[in-house]
């Protein structure tokens, strides 16, 4: 069974997909977390031309050996690098193979794989058995982000992290290559005020009545 979940920033991608994963025996891969790390990495090794092959090359024998879970790649500004590097076409070519890789190397131990990110149901997985696709309120999702990032980072302000969510969305889905929008076949679900054990049952829901 593959599942992908789509959506703006901090819409609750991750949890759901987590969520997902431990219900059904899934390997679950966080998409985001790739284009996080080799944001961190080019923020860590300035000057290099990033839409080269020979950096992308580059790129992927740097991320071969990475840890995609390091809390240090969940911060706000790694997150406005990732989204702008996303648009590079070099970058965006290697993070679909490592996505495939990654998925294809995971399942066997596994009984399938849940993937969230922008373009999982619509590039990365266009077969996917279920596609979700999560729409929550910018503000309920600034809020949520918010007061998330207060233990880590109590600097910053609602009002940073709203426009930081604004500005991302805007790049994400104005892009050329891979924009974020749903699947024609994707479930819309608007999820501003559910919580997250809500959301779970909601697509439970929908994929009992699939009949995977
Ligand atoms: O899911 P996230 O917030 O960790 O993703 C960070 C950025 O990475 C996001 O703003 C755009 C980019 N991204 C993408 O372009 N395609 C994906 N499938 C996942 C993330």
């Amino acid at each position: 069974m593959i599942i992908t979940i789509d959506g703006p920033a901090s819409s609750g991608k991750g949890t759901l997909a987590k969520n997902l994963a431990k219900h059904y025996n899934l390997y679950h891969l966080d998409s985001g977390s790739i284009f996080r790390w080799m944001a961190k990495h080019i923020i860590d090794n300035p000057g290099q031309p990033t839409n080269s092959e020979t950096f992308a090359t580059q790129l992927r024998s740097a991320i071969a050996t990475a840890d995609l879970n390091d809390p240090a790649i969940r911060s706000e500004s790694i997150a406005q690098k990732a989204s702008e590097i996303s648009q590079i076409e070099t970058i965006r070519s290697l993070f679909q193979t490592l996505c495939l890789d990654k998925v294809n190397q995971g399942i066997p131990s596994y009984d399938g794989a849940v993937i969230d990110g922008r373009d999982a149901g619509t590039v990365l997985f266009p077969n996917a058995n279920v596609k979700l696709y999560l729409i929550v309120d910018s503000e309920e999702r600034a809020r949520r982000r918010y007061l998330e990032t207060q233990t880590t980072d109590p600097s910053i302000t609602y009002e940073d992290i709203y426009k930081s969510i604004v500005v991302r969305d805007q790049r994400d889905i104005s892009r050329q290559n891979s924009p974020l929008k749903p699947a024609s076949d994707a479930y819309i679900l608007d999820l501003t005020s559910e919580t997250p054990e809500e959301v779970l049952s909601m697509a439970i829901a929908l994929i009992k009545a699939k009949n995977i």
